[in-house]
């Protein structure tokens, strides 16, 4: 049996397996991390993901039929990202490079692994994109009777990005928001185990990209580490990962989290800014970045606790810096990914602009969480120049444009 925690009231005497929140508070708990005698190690000579870091999962066994093939991203230097800003060890984990192309999959594949353990047959989630296709993967996968519950009005390209792997897509007219609490009182009744954004298993799954972070830094922290951020699972879940690295007295300096979230929904930065324990939800939502921009979080009191224990730091970016940010990794790093994940670097930019990040010793690690692929729509107003000839005069085209 998993131990539970919560980080207001501490370990858990039980918890109801249809919910991810603390039964006393109401916040999110997480798997409290076990003890191993002799310590934890990493399994580097082990395939997987989940087998590598399997000591650091409340797992008792890995069914690699399950996986797809998730984590073990690259981190890669961006030198010419980093030299425009004067530093010299600015890095990108590209998290689109996962099974469904984003991050959403590394903590997918731990709830599955846990659900068919457990013996579950029916999953689902609550999501407008990368969740929706990640949970329908591994539902497939596992041949799992899955349930994908999305907003009415959702684009048509999300709607068959999941709909290709056959779940039960069920778009619901009504508060986005109040989905999110609903689904798991009914999933309760029909027998569904609803596993979204902060369900403590996918939370789980999350850690992994920080042990990869650590491993492919030479077995160090970096020094910030930059995450956008929506209800708040992923960087939780990256900060409880370094957690668990330090109390395994494998890193001596915890890094420094920068949490991301867009100007036009930016509850949880307010709420830093003005130094409160809790944020006022909001009702108004004025961004492009659908993906990071939820306007209760389920978790947002808890990554407020987390960033103010560890010294982190929550700021938001505009829509056109994002955008700015999104068109110069590609064009300058040759990587496409999210306006929501380009957020990463539009933070690092104000950071470094402000003179808050300056020494030339340190890494900073961008989190880039999914690819651009996913949402080309938001391309449409961004300039792309087209060179037209005609083919007799193609030659003469090609040299006016060394
Ligand atoms: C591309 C992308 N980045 C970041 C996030 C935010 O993650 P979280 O909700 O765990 O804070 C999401 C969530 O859907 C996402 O799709
Ligand atoms: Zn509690």
């Amino acid at each position: 049996m998993d131990r539970f925690e919560c980080l207001a009231c501490g370990p858990l005497a039980s918890r109801d397996p249809y919910s991810p929140f603390c039964t006393g508070c109401g916040e999110p708990l997480f798997i409290a991390p076990g003890v191993r005698s002799g310590g934890k190690v990493i399994h580097e000579d082990r395939t997987l993901a989940l087998e590598k870091f399997s000591d650091f999962l409340p797992l008792d066994s890995i069914d690699p039929r399950l996986s797809l093939g998730e984590g073990l991203t690259p981190l890669l230097r961006l030198e010419r990202v980093g030299t425009a800003l004067g530093l010299a060890g600015v890095y990108a984990k590209n998290e689109a490079q996962n099974p469904t192309a984003s991050f959403k999959d590394r903590g997918t594949a731990v709830a599955v692994q846990k659900a068919v353990a457990l013996g579950i047959r029916r999953i689902g989630t609550v999501s407008t994109g990368n969740m929706a296709a990640s949970t329908a993967a591994y539902g497939a996968r596992a041949g799992l009777d899955t349930f994908v519950l999305l907003k009415e009005g959702t684009s048509m390209t999300s709607l068959r990005v999941a709909g290709i792997y056959g779940p039960r897509l069920v778009a619901v007219d009504g508060d986005y928001g109040a989905l999110f609490r609903t689904s798991l009182e009914i999933g309760k009744k029909l027998g569904i185990t609803f596993m979204n954004s902060i369900d403590p298993y996918r939370m789980e799954g999350y850690k992994l990209t920080a042990f990869e972070i650590f491993l492919q830094l030479g077995r160090r922290a970096p020094r910030t580490v930059f995450v956008p951020l929506s209800s708040g699972g992923h960087l939780l879940g990256l900060m409880r990962g370094f957690a668990d690295l330090e109390r395994e007295g494998m890193i001596s300096a915890y890094p420094t989290f920068v949490g991301i979230q867009a100007q036009g929904c930016a509850p949880l930065v307010r709420a830093f800014d003005a130094g409160l324990e809790k944020y006022e939800p909001l009702t108004d939502i004025r961004t492009i970045a659908h993906a990071i921009a939820n306007p209760t979080p389920p978790a947002g009191n808890a990554v407020l606790r987390m960033i103010r224990e560890r010294d982190g730091l929550l700021l938001a970016v505009s829509d056109r810096e994002m955008l700015d940010a999104q068109r110069e990794l590609a064009a300058a790093e040759g990587l496409f990914c999210q306006p929501e994940s380009a957020t990463t670097l539009a933070a690092l930019k104000k950071l470094a602009a402000a003179g808050l990040i300056k020494e030339r010793d340190g890494k900073d690690v961008l989190v880039l969480t999914g690819s651009g692929l996913k949402t080309p729509g938001l391309l449409e107003s961004a300039p792309i120049e087209i060179h037209r000839v005609p083919l007799e005069g193609l030659e003469a085209g090609l040299a006016r444009l060394f």
